[in-house]
This record gives structure tokens, C-alpha cells and sequence, in this order.
């Protein structure tokens, strides 16, 4: 089994780490990784009781109606994707993302015979799969590693293709692999068969998020990454009372830009809802991950969490 840092490194924490600093992390990985114990992907993972209500924004709907509500939030957003993440996040959603990369710094490392399994969830607009795959080429001339881009909406994941071919690369590559399935379960993946598991700003819209953690654990390999970028709670409550102000304009601003104000009002609404720093990283640790830590992003509006299989 390859160590994670033999093939990524989580590097330059330079905003809030939390729970493990990098240091730390770097440490537990390279322990875990010289005694790996192999364990039933599931064993450490309570399954909660099953309910039959969630939330939808701030709706109460059914869990088995969420799924088709908030794919009608992103086929209604698919084609002007990249405006709404604009008008979400004033545009440093750019910023977090190449953070989010370079800091994970994956890819199969020149010394290495063996190319790296990524898989990212959610992850329709192919954003960060291009932009793991373009850091893996760049920094280790890493050709080989493979990529499954996995969506539950096929419009996103359409959007997702047209970007690859209009950039001419990764279209119709046979690394790269775009498969409509739902990450609470990849029935399609086999369960130890990933080394990187990525999902960015799409596991607050899960149905059951505990499910999807459950999942990354299961379809990562012993030494795999779990690797997640979520909006999140803000720490300072003066920043917090800046940012709730323009919460409540954003979905008038999703209907002026974009003639989608439920959209928008959703979008807001599931990021209230969304787990703290600390939660989300128990939910980690309860899916069975170690060395699970955070670092919070521009005074907590979104975060990176991170986990290991052990
Ligand atoms: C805000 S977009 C994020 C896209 C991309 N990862 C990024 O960072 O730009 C959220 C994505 O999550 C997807 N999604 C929502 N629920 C999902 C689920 N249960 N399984 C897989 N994808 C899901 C949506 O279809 C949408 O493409």
C-alpha cells in the first residue's frame, strides 16, 4: 500500500488549520502508512436510523423528493455555472480552488511506477478534476493517474464535457472518465479502488452527507485521501453579521442576473445548514477516517476538511 505522502502532501497551510496541523498530519500519515491496518470499510461508520424527512433549503421535504429538488437547482444553473459561483463567492471561489489543489499537491511523483486513481464527486463542472490533472502534469509530469468526474446531474456533467472539449484537453481521454451516479453511493466504483477522493462545494447538497463520507471511505484505498471544499461557519462575528447581510441580497441578485431567485435562495439556505468546522470533521472521523483536520478558508466562509484511510 503507497503512503499518501508518497503521492500528495496537503502542503502550505497558510490560513487556520485545525484539528491536526499540517505538520501534524504529515507526521500521522506517515505513521499510519508503516503500520496499516486493514479494516471492514464500513466498521467504524454507525449507521444512522433512517428518516423519512430532511431538509430542502430551509423546507422540510422528503428525503426521497431532495434528490430531484435540487436537481432542478443545478440543471437550472448548469449553463451559467460559472456566474453563479461568481456571484456567490465575489469571485475568490478561484482562489479557494487553487488553494485547494496546491495544498493537496497530488500526483504520481517522478521516483513512482504507479499512476494515481482520482476520483472527484460533484464534480460536474470539471473545475477541479482539470485542475488536479493540470497540477499532477506541471509539478510531477504526471501523464498517467486517472480521473473520474462523477455528477448526479448529467446537465452538470454535460457542462463538465463541453468545457473539456472547448479547452481541447481531457476530452475523450481515456483517463478521464465523466459517470452520472450519485455520490452517497457509486454503486459503479469498486469499494478500495481510489487513491484521491475530491468533492467541491457539492456534499452540503447530499440527501444524507453521512452516507456520502460512509461512501469515501469505502471506495478509497488503505493510505487513500479524503479531500473536501464546503462552504462553512464564519468565526468572527462581525465578518459573520457582513456576510448574513449579503446572504439576504444574493437571491435577488440570482434574479436579476441570472431570472433564478430559488435557486440562489437555495443555494444560500443549504450553506446555513451546512455542519460547523468541528461537526463536519467528526463526521469524517465517524465515517472512519484518521488524521481528519481542517483549515478555514477567508474567516471561515468555506473550509478544507480532510481525512485518511486507514
Ligand atoms: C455547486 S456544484 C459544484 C461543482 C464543482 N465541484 C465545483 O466545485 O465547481 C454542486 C454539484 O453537486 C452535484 N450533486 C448534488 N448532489 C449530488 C449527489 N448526491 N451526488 C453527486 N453529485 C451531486 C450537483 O449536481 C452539482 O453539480
Amino acid at each position: 500500500v503507497a503512503s499518501p505522502s508518497s503521492y500528495a502532501s496537503l502542503s502550505s497551510c497558510c490560513y487556520n488549520c485545525k484539528g491536526n496541523s499540517t505538520d501534524r498530519s504529515k507526521k500521522d500519515i506517515m505513521l499510519i502508512s508503516s503500520r496499516i491496518v486493514r479494516s471492514s470499510p464500513l466498521s467504524s461508520a454507525a449507521e444512522q436510523p433512517e428518516q423519512k424527512y430532511t431538509h430542502f433549503g430551509s423546507k422540510t421535504v422528503l428525503k426521497s423528493t431532495k434528490q430531484k429538488l435540487v436537481g432542478d437547482v443545478f440543471s437550472s444553473v448548469a449553463n451559467r455555472y460559472d456566474l453563479m459561483n461568481d456571484v456567490m463567492s465575489l469571485g475568490i471561489h478561484r482562489l479557494w480552488k487553487d488553494h485547494f489543489i496546491n495544498k493537496l499537491d497530488a500526483g504520481k511523483r517522478p521516483n513512482s511506477t504507479t499512476p494515481l486513481n482520482f476520483i472527484d464527486v460533484a464534480g460536474g463542472s470539471g473545475d477541479i478534476a482539470f485542475g488536479l490533472l493540470d497540477h499532477a502534469e506541471s509539478k510531477f509530469g504526471d501523464t498517467e493517474s486517472t480521473m473520474d468526474i462523477v455528477d448526479i446531474n448529467p446537465d452538470m456533467l454535460k457542462e463538465g464535457e463541453k468545457r473539456a472539449m472547448e479547452q481541447g484537453k481531457y476530452f475523450k481521454d481515456p483517463r478521464v472518465r465523466f459517470l452520472v451516479s450519485n455520490g452517497e453511493k457509486l454503486e459503479e466504483i469498486d469499494s478500495d479502488s481510489k487513491d484521491i477522493y475530491t468533492v467541491s462545494f457539492g456534499i452540503r447538497n447530499f440527501t444524507d452527507i453521512q452516507k456520502g463520507l460512509n461512501t469515501a471511505y469505502r471506495v478509497l484505498k488503505p493510505g487513500g485521501i479524503f479531500y473536501c471544499l464546503e462552504f462553512s461557519k464564519i468565526e468572527n462575528p462581525l465578518m459573520d453579521f457582513a456576510y448574513q447581510q449579503w446572504a439576504k441580497v444574493l437571491p435577488v441578485m440570482g434574479s436579476m442576473i441570472a431570472n433564478d431567485y430559488d435557486s440562489y435562495q437555495y443555494l444560500v439556505e443549504s450553506i446555513e445548514r451546512f455542519p460547523d468546522q468541528e461537526t463536519f470533521k467528526s463526521m469524517i472521523e465517524k465515517a472512519g477516517f484518521k488524521s481528519a483536520g481542517y483549515e478555514s478558508l477567508t474567516f471561515g466562509i468555506c473550509a478544507i476538511h480532510w481525512g485518511i484511510k486507514v
